[in-house]
Parts: C-alpha cells; structure tokens; sequence
C-alpha cells in the first residue's frame, strides 16, 4: 500500500439521506485501521477554502440516524478547472491528506476521475444520490429512503384521488433516469410510470388513455419521472386537459422533500458497509474505485464505468407494473 496515514472525507453534488451514516462509518473504520482522518466541508470547494477538520470518533458520534449531511455539501465551479484543481492538491498536501473518499453522485466522481488522474491521488468513491443512476451497483446510498419516502406521499394522494376520482400526476426527481418513478410506483400500486429511459420510443401518455387507465376504478396515479425527455408532470397534465378534457387532473411535484428525512435501515447498513467498505479498498491498494453493491456482495467499480450515462431499466420491473395496474 502506498504510504497513505491521513484520509480526507467529503460529501459532494446533492444530499442524499444515509451520507451522515457513510461519513461515520469512514471515520471510524479508518481510525480503527490507524489512520488520521480530515472532515472537509462543502464538498470539494472546502478544499480551496481549507475548511478541513480533524474527525476523531465523537465527530461522528449520534449521526447514523440523521438526514443531509452534517460536511454540508456544494456544487463546485473552481473543481472544473485545472487551476482549480491544482490549488486543491497544494491544499490537500498542506494538510497532510493523502487520500480521499468522496461521497456523491456521478458529477462528485467525475470530478474525483479527472483529479486522481491528474494528480495520481488516491480516491475512493462512494454512490451518494437518491436518483440510483450510477452503474455497478444495485442501490445507491439515499436512494431507498426516497423510494420510501415517495411511496408514503403517494398513499397519502392516493385518498384524495380516490375521493374525488382524480387522475393524479406525481412528478418525482431522479433526474435523467427513471428508478425512482418506477420503483415508486411499483411501491404504491400506482397506474403507470412514465420514465426517460421509454420516453422516446412511445408515447406513454397517448397509451395510457387509450387504455383508459386502470378501467376497475376511477381514479389513477401516474408517476412521471423529472426530465426534459418526459416533459414532467405539469406538461402532461396540460396535454390531458387540452385533448381528454373528461379527465379531472391534478398535479403534485414532490421536489426536495424526497432528499430528506433519516435513513432507512436499508441506507445505514448500506452506507455503513460501503464506508468501512472504502477503508478496505485503501488498504487494497484499490484506486480510481467506487464501493458498490451486486447481489449483496461488495464491489470495486471503476469510476469510468460507474459514471457512465444510461444506466438500464429492468424491462421485468415494466412488465411487473403493467401486469399489476388493470
Ligand atoms: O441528484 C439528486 C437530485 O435530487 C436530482 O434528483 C435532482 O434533479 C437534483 O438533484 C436537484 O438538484 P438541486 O438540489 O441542486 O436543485
């Protein structure tokens, strides 16, 4: 192993609940290992602006349980520079940090890809977004408290819709991709999902009503997915307005209230995993990885792959809600 004695951590891109759980799990194991290690706050812009902090084992004591992220997060310009890029380095070594594990989506490993190539620096990755959009790995840390989170405002919709006979159109995030709108779906027996990753192929609205819904009730719930490719919920329901007007139609985007709330058990094992996960790649001599999840194994990805765009949709979980919505 290359001589590596302090590990910087840093959270980066949006929150995602169960990064405070993966931050803990860092530190820790890293301490238990031997290392020093070095909270920096605000993602990679704490690096130019040397807000870097010595965590010892109480830094991350009564965090498991908490959304956000207690390092803050940001999105950051400089980092896209190679001037940018340069200043963190010289930063990195003044504080004596030779490694770092950043946890964030596929712009924070982007950005980790392109600096420990420069740099020939020593990253680990872990998948910190609640939109699940990054390859080589089953689940991202986040991503199954927003599923649950999205399923309990559905079944709150779901009385009203079913009150007035309604058609409902739930704009959920995720992004370019359509995990959260299908798997949310799936979870709250909801109609249908319109998603990117078909947008394009068919016009799911047009098919939807011709179907004529769920024709066992008169109310439905349609999950769209954020996207320019979807069009999003409010231009969908326009579109019904304006060429079925017989529907009743009500939109309601869920927006940043799906990126809150404490961690799934799901999350804090899997962040826990994948934090103590990260420690052990280090010792692996692992590079340029990201910690993921495949059949309840552990696994190394490299960040070319797990950044790569299009991650597919299991047509099984397409089938599963088409058979389940009649
Ligand atoms: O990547 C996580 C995510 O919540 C996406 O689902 C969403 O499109 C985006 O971040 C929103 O970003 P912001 O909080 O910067 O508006």
């Amino acid at each position: 192993m290359a001589d590596i004695k302090c590990i910087g951590i840093l959270t980066s891109g949006g929150d995602a609940p169960g990064m405070n759980a993966a931050i803990r799990a860092v530190t820790r194991s890293a301490i238990f290992n031997g290392f020093k290690v070095k909270g920096i706050y605000r993602g990679y812009r704490g690096i130019m602006t040397n807000e870097i902090v010595e965590f010892k084992t109480q830094n991350v004591s009564n965090i498991i349980q908490m959304g956000g992220t207690i390092l803050k997060t940001a999105r950051c310009k400089e980092f896209m520079t190679p001037e940018g890029r340069q200043q963190a380095y010289e930063n990195l070594k003044a504080h004596g940090i030779d490694a770092l594990v950043v946890i964030g989506g596929d712009g924070s490993l982007t950005g980790a890809r392109i600096f420990a190539n420069e740099f020939n620096f020593p990253i680990i990755g872990l998948p910190g977004t609640i939109d699940n959009d990054l390859h080589g790995t089953d689940s991202t840390i986040g991503y199954d408290t927003a599923l649950n989170t999205i399923m309990e405002c559905i079944d709150k919709i779901r009385d009203t819709a079913t009150s007035h006979e309604r058609l409902f159109f739930i704009e959920v995030m995720g992004r370019d991709a359509g995990f959260l709108a299908l798997n949310g779906a799936i979870a709250a027996g909801a109609e249908a999902a319109i998603i990117p990753e078909i947008s394009t192929q068919v016009d799911q609205l047009a098919e939807l009503i011709q179907n004529g819904f769920r024709k066992s009730k008169n109310s439905s719930i349609v999950l769209v997915a954020e996207s320019p490719v979807t069009g999003g919920a409010m231009a969908l329901a326009e579109r019904v307005k304006n060429e079925y007007p017989g529907y009743d139609v009500r939109v309601s985007i869920l927006g940043h209230l799906q990126r809150g709330g404490s961690p799934t058990a799901f999350d804090r094992i899997l962040a826990s995993r994948m934090g103590a996960a990260a420690i052990d790649a280090l010792l692996d001599d692992q590079r340029n990885v990201m910690i993921g999840i495949s059949n309840d194994e552990i696994v190394y990805v490299p960040f070319a792959k797990a950044i790569k765009k299009d991650k597919p949709i299991k047509s099984e979980l397409l089938n599963t809600l088409h058979r389940l919505s009649i």
